[in-house]
């Protein structure tokens, strides 16, 4: 949109320079009409900020983890200017209007100015930012939008952007950070935003990588070519532009760099990589005991359910239906009983309905917790349970009072773990019960952050669910201490990732869906958020049998398995669709139980460095273009390669095979040579119940024993490995699955390493370290080859080995007592 369009009248720019000062690894720069400041804040990461007068302030609230300034910036005055370099990046500010350029360490160009910024006061009916009719923009800097162009490299994708539809790369779309629900539309490929807002993007080209975040949690949108393919266009209420800069220079590294920013993802207790069971119509205690037994009785893992609104009693949190649910706590002990967990939903609409008995409404009334309406009067508005008043989560005390209540009514009673949801935040324009609700915006004006530190709705929204998720975290921290929490929100801002998993939102169950989860939880790992999953199965309408079959198979890949679906909708348990597909979730579900201990693994990569879990392939490997667009396949950490049947019918798919030789995870047979370079496609069996799965060349893939929940300890850990090039390395990391002890030294590290040498292979399990203890077990050690091995020894004395035609799997198992083992093959042909 031009100038002329979305200011209401012209716009003003930060006109000639007035002052340079570089001094202790930060640049400030005054010109006629606005400032910038330039530091780096740590290392790789450059903070740019401009404003037209002073910066916003710091707010009590911010994601901001601690930073720890490097002491190599280097910041110097050129003439008419300055210039900050730190980590490979480059930021140079020349002559008037705020010129800006951004350079990597060689000089290439990241970003480049287009003209001045500019500020204005914005026209709302231009925006695109739902309003309600009659609603303004609020007077102040709220209503001030900035506006920068920047150049872009021609040859860059664009990544990340959070939790949207489309595809992996981003460029050419104009995309709104503004939380918003997709209530019963259907979101589809062209919709623009969804329930949550990451304002940040990687710039990916081979070779090279780097980042940026918009720090600014007013309403903002980014133009990623969609005017001008070569330009990238910043919109952000509030004023200012506030831009961390990540140098890179690998998209790994710029996860590293966002995490360390933004905080590291949570690590999940075990049960939570488990599978999760739900429906909104679970309607009473026994059903839901009855659907634990029903896993159990055909013996399909299951590790949680979830209570979906029905258990509560009119839809108010924190409270239980005393007929269909009288007995909380007793249902939590049948459901412990039978090895699964339970999670229940909680909205944050609070119903209104002080002095009636409900604790939660009064003392959100009494004590002023509630959100404001530019008046003063508490905020009211329509929810599940008609009339609803809103927390106010910017607040400390409202969050330490929200975090309190979960405690009788939730943590006490035996609930493991809690789904934040309806948090964007939604409501709706009249009581459900009338019928043909729709979702009505927010009033702009709305006050949050108390009398204390008064912000508008413009900056506060898009942190709702951020804060709300923080609040649950921490109040679960201290009512059940030394547990990992774990709690699930449907809206989400970058930093959310230290205390929530999240879920797509409501999806239908359509195969575009099913496609579509692809690029959106591979975005959602580059974004710093990689415990995500999508609704299995889809949650609006009705699933046919392959359909589910299908995403039962991609679903045991997602970081977060969950099946669930909408009220009214048919049966979509595991085994409502009839035998074939019940046998085939049940492969699914096995496949998922024998990853795990590579899933915690990743969990602690992630918890370490932001890696995710599912991974582009483009993430894995950085220098091969051909890996780029792919959205069909990915990777689950380093070793595997996974290739789901994304449409109906398919038997057989195309699968771009990235460097190296790549083995079939079911049948050990070899599935193609890419080369030490570049990319090969190949055609590949999708038989139902053995989607493509390929093993990396020198692989070392932690596994374990199927059981039926994770309450059951492993009894075999099994490394799976196939002949490395050379040399190849990994580390197994366990723990106790549901303490906080981990961060404490309480993790069990195994060092895993191989060699080649000719058609000899020695596989190392390194002597177990650290203080968490295992249970006792077996391990195993399956080497993957072309055929039996001629000998094969441990620790130079000649063992009993296993030879499995149908997976190619010489195997040998021992009582593992946590010392080191070397394990040598000879022969057997590489796969
Ligand atoms: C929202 C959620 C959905 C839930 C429903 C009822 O639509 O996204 O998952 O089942 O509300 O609580």
């Amino acid at each position: 949109m031009d100038d002329a369009d979305i200011f209401e009248t012209a716009p003003r720019t930060p006109g000639a320079l007035r002052s340079v000062r570089a001094a202790s690894g930060a640049v400030e720069i005054a010109y006629e009409h606005g400032r910038v400041r330039a530091e780096a804040v740590g290392p790789g990461i450059v903070r740019v900020r401009l404003a037209e007068t002073g910066f916003a302030p710091e707010r009590s609230w911010d994601v901001l983890q601690p930073a720890r300034p490097p002491a190599d910036a280097v910041a110097s005055e050129v003439d008419g200017g300055a210039v900050l370099e730190q980590g490979g990046l480059r930021l140079t500010l020349q002559g008037d209007e705020a010129a800006m350029a951004i350079e990597g360490a060689d000089g290439a160009r990241w970003l480049t100015s287009a003209g001045p910024p500019r500020w204005g006061r914005a026209r709302l009916d231009r925006l695109d930012l739902p309003h309600r009719e009659g609603d303004a923009l609020p007077p102040g800097v709220d209503g001030v939008l900035l506006r920068q162009a920047w150049t872009l490299d021609p040859r860059d994708r664009l990544w990340g952007f959070g939790q949207r539809t489309g595809g992996l790369d981003r460029r050419g779309r104009a995309l709104t950070n503004w939380t918003s629900d997709s209530f019963g539309i259907g979101h589809h490929r062209g919709t623009d935003n969804l329930y949550q807002a990451q304002p940040l993007f990687l710039a990916v080209q081979p070779g090279r990588a780097f980042g940026a975040f918009l720090h600014v949690s007013h309403f903002s949108r980014f133009d990623a070519g969609a005017r001008h393919p070569d330009r990238l266009g910043i919109d952000a209420l509030g004023g200012e532009l506030d831009l961390f800069l990540f140098a890179g220079p690998t998209p790994a590294a710029v996860v590293e760099q966002l995490t360390r920013l933004t905080g590291r993802p949570l690590l999940p207790p075990a049960w939570a990589l488990g599978f999760h069971q739900s429906r909104w119509g679970y309607a009473s205690a026994d059903e839901v005991v009855a659907l634990v037994d029903g896993f159990r009785e055909r013996g399909l893992p299951l590790d949680a359910v979830h209570l979906d609104i029905d258990y509560m009693r009119g839809f108010r949190s924190f409270t239980w239906d005393p007929e269909r649910f009288p007995d909380p706590r007793g249902l939590a002990e049948r459901v412990h009983e039978r090895g699964a967990r339970l999670v229940a939903i909680i909205d944050p609409g609070v119903k209104d309905e002080p002095g009636a008995g409900y604790p939660a409404a009064d003392e959100l009334v009494t004590r002023g917790y509630a959100l404001r309406n530019p008046d003063g009067s508490p905020f009211r508005g329509y929810v599940w349970p008609d009339r609803a008043l809103f927390p106010d989560f910017a607040r400390a005390d409202v969050r330490a009072w929200w975090g309190d209540r979960h405690r009788a009514s939730l943590v006490e009673i035996g609930i493991d773990g809690v789904w934040n949801d309806m948090n964007e935040p939604t409501v709706f324009d009249r009581p459900f019960a009338t019928g043909a609700a729709r979702n009505r915006p927010f009033p702009l004006g709305l006050r949050h952050g108390g009398d204390e530190e008064p912000a508008s709705h413009l900056e506060v929204r898009n942190l709702y669910a951020t804060l709300e998720g923080r609040a649950t975290y921490e109040g679960w921290e201290r009512h059940a201490p030394g547990v990992r929490p774990w709690v699930l929100t449907r809206s989400a801002f970058p930093g959310s990732q230290r205390t929530c998993a999240t879920w797509m939102g409501d999806n239908n169950s359509w195969w575009e869906h099913l496609a579509m989860s692809v690029p959106q939880l591979l975005s959602m790992g580059l974004s710093g958020s990689p415990h995500a999953g999508a609704d299995i199965g889809g949650f609006f309408e009705n699933a046919r049998p392959e359909l589910f079959a299908r995403w039962m198979e991609l679903g045991a890949f997602y970081p977060f398995m969950r099946d669930h679906t909408a009220q009214g909708t048919r049966a979509q348990e595991p085994w409502a669709f009839g035998d074939e597909v019940e046998a085939v979730a049940r492969q699914a579900l096995t496949l998922r139980y024998r990853l795990l201990p590579y899933l915690v693994t990743l969990t602690h990569e992630a918890a370490f460095d932001g890696a995710p879990l599912m991974r582009p392939m483009g993430y894995a490997f950085p220098d091969v273009e051909e890996t780029f667009d792919v959205e069909d396949a990915f990777m689950l950490g380093p070793w595997l390669l996974a290739a789901p049947a994304l449409e109906p019918h398919c038997r057989w798919r195309r699968v771009v095979l990235p460097p190296g030789r790549w083995c079939d995870y079911w049948s050990g047979r070899p599935v193609g040579d890419a080369g030490a370079h570049g990319a090969r496609a190949v055609i590949v069996e999708a038989t139902p119940g053995r989607p493509p799965l390929l093993l990396r060349q020198g692989a070392l893939l932690p596994s374990g024993n199927a059981r039926p929940s994770t309450a059951k300890p492993l009894s075999e850990l099994r490394i799976v490995a196939t002949p490395p090039e050379t040399d190849s390395a990994y580390e197994v990391v366990e723990d106790d699955g549901w303490s906080t002890a981990w961060q404490r030294g309480g993790v069990a590290r195994t060092a895993l390493r191989s060699r080649r040498d000719g058609d000899r292979l020695t596989v190392t399990i390194g002597a177990r370290r650290g203080a968490f203890r295992p249970a006792p077990r077996r391990l195993v050690l399956e080497v993957r080859l072309g055929g039996p091995p001629e000998r094969v020894e441990m620790g130079g004395e000649g063992v009993d080995v296993r030879w499995d035609p149908d997976r190619r799997a010489a195997e040998v198992a021992w009582q593992d007592d946590g010392t080191e083992r070397a394990v040598t093959v000879w022969g057997g042909r590489t796969p």
